[in-house]
């Protein structure tokens, strides 16, 4: 998944991939410590290659397979005498205790999913500097198999019911392997078992998003050498860093498209448009293709089918502008790690798709341009942060996402013009309350949704038969998981109030307490 940028001055990690879901979150917590990581899938490490990338420290990542199959994933033979420090994550420890002479067993009652407490063992241990000061400690566990003898030279430092292996090291080798997952949140001191781990390696910690940024910028140049690129903008914030740092990297190779879908928030386009010709001096193509959209969604209500049909559409509008600007053989686009994770399986394996995001699973499969995604390894708030390295504005880097298929995903139900028109309406009412109240920076993502449903109601001594509509405010580090935001009744009261005022065609405003899981952000 990550490149090797061999050529790279910082002092480097390893992280050995066996397709965990959560392996982008080990480089996350790496990246916050300033520390150069890079994730190779198992399969692609040979021995001489690990020499070659020449790893201050390595890490074995969590897996979906068990060491007692046949074929299962194997860390390269030299590895562990190599002399490195090693941090083996729940496969990671169980493929170590393997390979080290220890013993792992099938579940058999003892697999544990979630939420476990760990408790310490009588010795301390440097890897746990700051742990255990208040008792036990909450840690997360996704596991099947489980180690139930130690390799030799390890010893155990912490336990839990049903892991008595929870946290095990051998201190000579600076081996680590612990159970659980330290780079999820709901493991709250896994953060600070990581900066033991590369304090103990002796990692520097110089490594910072101006780095990232001139590496994106090299890998950029190396991938496109000197072909042309066009890039879709959407107008929120993934879009607009991708293009500025393909434009730091390649110039005016770039030209940039913002396609009007007809299913854009109200003033959007003026606004980005605005933006992007005020500031930048990137080639840019307005294309309203708001007919070609709205006509191709006509009818149309299944949830997929949408995003299945704008996905296909944004390809050939950007094939037919990849010809106009004379043959461009790539297609540049903001996706994120969680729009990767979500929409198709790590390994490409059979694993469960949550949506076909546009910018990546919804994209037909004849697309003939090379995609380019430098962003694609980086969570929402870290590409916030190279935005501000590229100098973005402030106000522009802050501004909530707005997803690909714009509109059509918060329009349940079959899509029609007034529709989108009272849609749009409540919406900046909405997000003008948010302001009004200084509460926008406060939430991750907020809009309206409005409802395929038409409700009774009384106004001026008459009957109405409008449409219900529903408010949605998240919080979220990441949009991998999310919060309803608790607004007060008041806040709640007057919004409602000013929607059913001001935008003809709502009735009734609703707020939606659902967080992420189990629903998603977006309604569909
Ligand atoms: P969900 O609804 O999956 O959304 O919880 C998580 C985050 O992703 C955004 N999102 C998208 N962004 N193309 C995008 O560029 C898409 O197809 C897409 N679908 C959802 C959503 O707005 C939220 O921030």
């Amino acid at each position: 998944m990550t490149s090797p940028m061999t050529n790279a001055p910082h002092d480097r990690l390893l992280i050995i991939d066996f397709g965990s879901q959560v392996t982008q979150l080990i480089a996350r917590r790496l990246r916050e410590l300033n520390v150069y990581c890079e994730i190779h899938p198992y399969q692609n490490i040979t021995p001489a290659g690990l020499a070659e990338i020449n790893p201050r420290a390595v890490i074995l990542s969590g897996g979906p397979a068990s060491v007692l199959d046949q074929d299962s994933p194997r860390v390269p033979e030299n590895l562990f005498a190599m002399g490195l420090p090693v941090l083996g994550i729940c496969y990671g420890q169980q493929v170590m205790m393997h390979e080290l002479g220890g013993t792992v067993e099938r579940g058999h009652g003892t697999a544990e999913f979630g939420r476990a407490f760990v408790s310490p063992a009588l010795t301390s241990l440097d890897l746990l500097n700051g742990w255990f000061a208040e008792g036990d400690e909450q840690v997360w566990m996704s596991h099947g198999d489980h180690v139930s003898q130690l390799a030799p030279g390890f010893e155990v430092f912490g336990t839990s019911p049903n892991a008595p292996f929870a946290i095990t090291a051998d201190l000579t080798r600076n081996f680590f392997a612990v159970q659980f997952h330290p780079e999820v949140h709901h493991t709250p001191k896994g953060a600070k078992l990581y900066e033991n781990f590369i304090r103990l390696a002796g990692f520097k910690g110089d490594w910072t998003m101006g780095a990232y940024k001139d590496e994106a910028i090299a890998k950029i140049r190396a991938q496109v050498g000197d072909g042309k690129v066009i890039c879709g903008l959407s107008g929120g914030v993934d879009s607009s860093v991708a293009a500025v740092l393909i434009h730091e990297a390649i110039g005016d190779q770039l030209t940039c498209v913002f396609v009007d879908t007809g299913l854009m928030r109200q003033g959007e386009s003026d606004e980005v448009v605005g933006m992007f010709r005020d500031n930048y001096n990137i080639p840019l193509i307005h294309a309203d293709e708001s007919e070609l959209f709205l006509g191709a969604l006509d009818g149309q209500s299944d949830p997929e089918t949408k995003r299945k049909i704008i996905g296909k559409l944004f390809i050939d509008v950007f094939e037919k502008h990849a010809k106009s600007v004379g043959g461009a053989k790539f297609l540049a686009q903001g996706t994120l790690y969680p729009d990767v994770i979500e929409s198709v399986s790590f390994s490409g394996g059979p694993s469960v798709t949550i949506k076909s995001h546009h910018n990546v699973g919804g994209l037909p499969d004849r697309m003939d341009m090379t995609l380019v995604e430098p962003l694609r390894e980086l969570f929402k708030d870290e590409v916030r942060a190279l935005g501000r390295e590229l100098g973005l504005p402030a106000s522009f880097v802050g501004r909530h996402p707005f997803p690909g298929p714009g509109l059509a995903i918060r329009c349940p139900g079959e899509i029609t013009r007034p529709k989108l028109e009272i849609l749009r309406k409540a919406d900046a009412v909405y997000i003008d309350q948010i302001r009004k109240h200084g509460l926008y920076d406060e939430i991750w993502q907020a809009f309206v949704a409005i409802l395929p449903v038409r409700t009774v109601g009384v106004m001026g001594d008459g009957r109405t038969y409008d449409f219900a509509c529903a408010l949605r405010a998240v919080t979220s580090v990441d949009g991998m998981t999310a919060d309803y935001y608790p607004f007060s009744h008041e806040f709640l009261g007057e919004t409602a109030t000013r929607i059913i005022n001001e935008v003809a065609g709502i009735n009734r405003v609703t707020y939606d307490i659902t967080s992420k899981p189990p629903g998603t952000i977006e309604w569909e």
